[in-house]
C-alpha cells in the first residue's frame, strides 16, 4: 500500500514554482469548460457582468432617494413626481437582482451537468486511444483513477471563476465611483485592505502547499476507504479480519492530516483577525473623512450614503477576489492529473497511408528476432524470438507460466510494440498496417477475457458489435462455442442480463462464461484466431470438445491456441514449446514425444499424475 507515495510529490520542500504552475491549469481548465457548453458559458458571463453592475445602481438610487428627501424636508416643498420613480427604479433593481442571482445559479446547474458530462466523455474517449502499455504503469493508473474522480469533482472551481468575475467587476466599478469622489479614499481604503490581501495569499499558499503535500496521503485515504467497501475486498478482509486493521491505518492517517489542517487553521485565525482589524481601521478613516466632508457641507447626505456604501462593498469585494482567486489556484492543483492524462499521447497507432491487412494471407505471421520487454522491467520476456504461423496452420503454444506466452499474443494483436526485432504479416511490418483493419482479421480471447455485465446478447456481440441486431449470427456463434445451451437455460435467454451487478443479473460460472466469451471470437469473421487459455475453467472433457469443435472450424484458418492440456495440445498441426522468450521445440506430438525433450518430459509428468 506504501508503494504509491513515492511520487515526487512527497518532497516537502514544494518549491514556489511548483504551487505558481498549477496556475497553469487554469486556462486549459476553462478550454475545457467551453467546449462543454459555449451558449451556457457566454451567458452566464453576460448575467455576471450585468449582475455585478447592479449593487452600484442601487447606491445610486439610494443616493439619488435621500438627497429627494433631504431637499423635500429642507424646502418643505414635498417631493417631485420624478421621486417615486426612482423608488420605483429601485424596486425594479432589487427584483432584477433577485431574478437574476436565481437565473446564475441555474446556469451554473446546468454548465456543471454539460462539465461532468463532457469531461467523463473525453476520459473515456482518451482512455481507449491510449496504447495498452500505458496501463502497465503504475504512475498513469493512478493518474487515471484520480482523472476520473477529478472530471466529476472540481465543479466548485468553474464557480468560483464565475465568482471571481463578477467580484472583480463590481470590485473595479465601486472603486472607480470613489476615485471619481477622491482618490484619497481609494488610497486609504487600499492601505486597509492590503494587508489582509496579502495576509490572505498567504495563507491561501500555505494551504495550497499543505494541501500539495497531503496528497499522496488523501490518496491512501481514498484508496483505504475504497477497499474497505469494495466487493473484491469483502472475502478476504473477512476471513482475514482485516477490517480493524485497515481502521486503524486510516484513523492513523487522517488525524495526521486533521493536525495539520488545524495547526494551519488557528494561525490563519489569529494572522487574519489582526489584519482585518487593519482593514477595519481603513474603512472607518475613510467613513470619519466622508462624514467630515458631509458636516462641511461639501457633500450631500445622499452621497455620504452612497460613498459608505460603495466604500464598503469596494473593501469587501478586493478582499473576496484575493480570497476566491487563491481558492482557485488551490483547485487548479487537483486538476493537474486530469490535464495530465489528457497530454497523453498514443504511441501505437496507424501511420499516414497505412496498407489495408491483406483479405486473404498467403504467408502468414513471422517473428524475426523479435524481443520484448515490459516498461520498468530490464527482463527480456521474449528474447530474440524467431516464430512463423502459416496459413491454414492450427499451432498451439506451450510453455510454463511467465514463458511470455501471453505476451506474444499481445504482440501479434499489435497491443504491444516489440522492443527489438519485426512482426511480420505477408512480410510487411504490422507498423505498417492500418491498425484498424489489422484488428479485423483477428480473433482473439484472451486469459483474463471480461465478463460484461450486459445481457448475454451483448457479451457476444461485443466481438463483433454491428452485429449486435443479428439475433442468428449471434446465435450460430454461440452454438459454435457450445455456450447457447447455457444461455437458453437462463431465464431470458439472449436478453438475460449477465453479472451480480444489476437487479436481475444472474452469475454464471467460470467455465460458462469462456464459452460465452468464446462465441465472441466465432462472431468475428476473421482470419486468425487466437485462444489464450480461454478454456482453463472447463474440464478436461468439456476443454477436448470445445477444441475439437475449434478446430472443425478453423480449418483453412489461421489458429494459435495455448493451453496446458496436452489431450489439447495434440490436436495442433504443430506444438510450440516456449522457454525463457525463445522456442525450445517445435513439431507434431509424435516427434516432440520422440525428441525426449522438454514436450516429453512435461507430457510425461501430466500423463503421471492421471495414471
Ligand atoms: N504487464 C506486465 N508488466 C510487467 N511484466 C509483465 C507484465 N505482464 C507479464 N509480465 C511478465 O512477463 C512474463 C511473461 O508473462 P506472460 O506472457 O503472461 O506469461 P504466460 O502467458 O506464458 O504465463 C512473466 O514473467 C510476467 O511476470
Ligand atoms: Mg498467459
Amino acid at each position: 500500500m506504501s508503494g504509491r507515495v513515492t511520487e515526487k510529490t512527497t518532497n516537502s520542500t514544494t518549491s514556489w514554482r511548483q504551487r505558481i504552475s498549477a496556475l497553469r491549469n487554469v486556462p486549459p481548465t476553462l478550454r475545457i469548460v467551453w467546449e462543454s457548453g459555449p451558449e451556457v458559458v457566454l451567458l452566464g458571463l453576460i448575467s455576471r457582468i450585468v449582475a455585478s453592475f447592479l449593487p452600484i445602481a442601487l447606491l445610486w438610487i439610494t443616493k439619488l432617494i435621500i438627497d429627494g428627501i433631504v431637499r423635500a424636508i429642507s424646502t418643505r416643498q414635498g417631493v417631485s413626481p420624478r421621486f417615486w420613480w426612482l423608488v420605483a427604479a429601485e424596486f425594479a433593481v432589487a427584483v432584477g437582482n433577485g431574478v437574476l442571482a436565481r437565473f446564475i445559479d441555474y446556469l451554473d446547474s446546468l454548465l456543471a451537468d454539460n462539465y461532468t458530462r463532457h469531461v467523463s466523455i473525453k476520459v473515456m474517449k482518451h482512455a481507449a486511444s491510449l496504447d495498452l502499455i500505458a496501463y502497465e504503469d503504475p504512475v498513469f493508473y493512478d493518474r487515471l483513477e484520480r482523472a476520473r474522480v477529478q472530471a466529476t469533482d472540481r465543479l466548485g472551481m468553474i464557480q468560483s471563476i464565475g465568482r471571481l468575475i463578477q467580484q472583480f467587476t463590481t470590485a473595479v466599478l465601486m472603486s472607480a465611483s470613489i476615485v471619481a469622489f477622491s482618490p484619497w479614499l481609494l488610497v486609504l481604503l487600499a492601505v486597509g485592505v492590503l494587508p489582509a490581501f496579502v495576509g490572505e495569499s498567504h495563507f491561501a499558499f500555505l494551504g495550497y502547499a499543505k494541501n500539495f503535500k497531503q496528497t499522496p496521503i488523501r490518496r491512501q485515504l481514498d484508496y483505504l476507504r475504497l477497499l474497505a467497501g469494495s466487493k473484491e475486498a469483502a472475502k478476504e478482509l473477512k476471513l482475514f479480519s482485516l477490517s480493524s486493521y485497515l481502521t486503524q491505518q486510516f484513523t492513523a492517517l487522517s488525524n495526521q492530516i486533521y493536525d495539520e489542517d488545524v495547526r494551519l487553521a488557528r494561525r490563519k485565525f489569529v494572522a487574519s483577525s489582526l489584519l482585518s482589524l487593519l482593514g477595519t481601521m481603513g474603512y472607518y478613516a475613510a467613513y470619519v473623512f466622508v462624514i467630515w466632508r458631509t458636516l462641511l457641507g461639501a457633500i450631500t447626505i445622499g452621497t455620504l450614503t452612497f460613498l459608505a456604501g460603495a466604500i464598503l462593498q469596494a473593501s469587501a469585494n478586493i478582499q473576496q477576489v484575493f480570497s476566491t482567486l487563491a481558492g482557485i489556484a488551490d483547485q487548479a492543483l487537483f486538476l493537474t492529473d486530469l490535464l495530465a492524462f489528457f497530454d497523453m499521447e498514443p504511441t501505437i497507432r496507424s501511420k499516414p497511408n497505412a496498407l489495408p491487412a491483406p483479405r486473404t494471407v498467403r504467408q502468414g505471421i513471422e517473428f524475426r528476432d523479435v524481443s520484448f520487454k515490459y516498461p520498468g522491467s530490464e527482463r527480456l520476456v521474449l528474447n530474440h524470438l524467431n516464430f512463423f504461423l502459416h496459413p491454414g496452420e492450427r499451432v498451439a503454444l506451450i510453455g510454463e507460466n511467465g514463458q511470455g506466452k501471453t505476451t506474444l499474443v499481445k504482440l501479434i494483436t499489435r497491443l504491444y510494440d516489440p522492443s527489438e526485432g519485426q512482426i511480420l504479416l505477408d512480410g510487411i511490418d504490422l507498423r505498417e498496417y492500418d491498425l484498424e483493419s489489422l484488428y479485423r482479421e483477428i480473433g482473439v480471447i484472451f486469459q483474463d477475457f471480461m465478463r460484461y455485465e450486459m445481457t448475454a446478447r451483448q457479451n457476444i456481440a461485443t466481438g463483433q458489435i454491428e452485429q449486435i441486431e443479428d439475433l442468428d449470427k449471434l446465435r450460430n456463434a454461440a452454438e459454435k462455442s457450445r455456450s447457447h445451451d447455457v444461455i437458453a437455460r437462463l431465464p431470458l435467454a439472449y436478453e438475460q442480463m449477465l453479472g451480480r451487478r444489476f437487479d436481475g443479473g444472474i452469475d454464471l460460472s467460470g467455465g460458462e462464461w469462456q464459452k460465452v466469451a468464446l462465441a465472441r471470437a466465432y462472431l468475428r469473421d476473421a482470419q486468425l484466431l487466437i485462444l489464450d487459455e480461454p478454456t482453463a475453467a472447463l474440464d478436461a472433457r468439456s476443454e477436448f470438445e470445445v477444441f475439437q469443435k475449434f478446430s472443425e472450424l478453423t480449418a483453412g484458418k489461421m489458429a494459435l491456441f495455448i493451453s496446458h492440456r496436452f489431450s489439447t495440445v495434440r490436436m495442433a498441426d504443430r506444438i510450440v514449446v516456449l522457454e525463457n522468450g525463445r522456442v525450445a521445440e517445435q513439431g507434431s506430438h509424435p516427434q516432440l514425444v520422440n525428441q525426449h525433450g522438454r514436450y516429453a518430459e512435461m507430457f510425461e509428468m501430466q500423463a503421471a499424475s492421471y495414471r
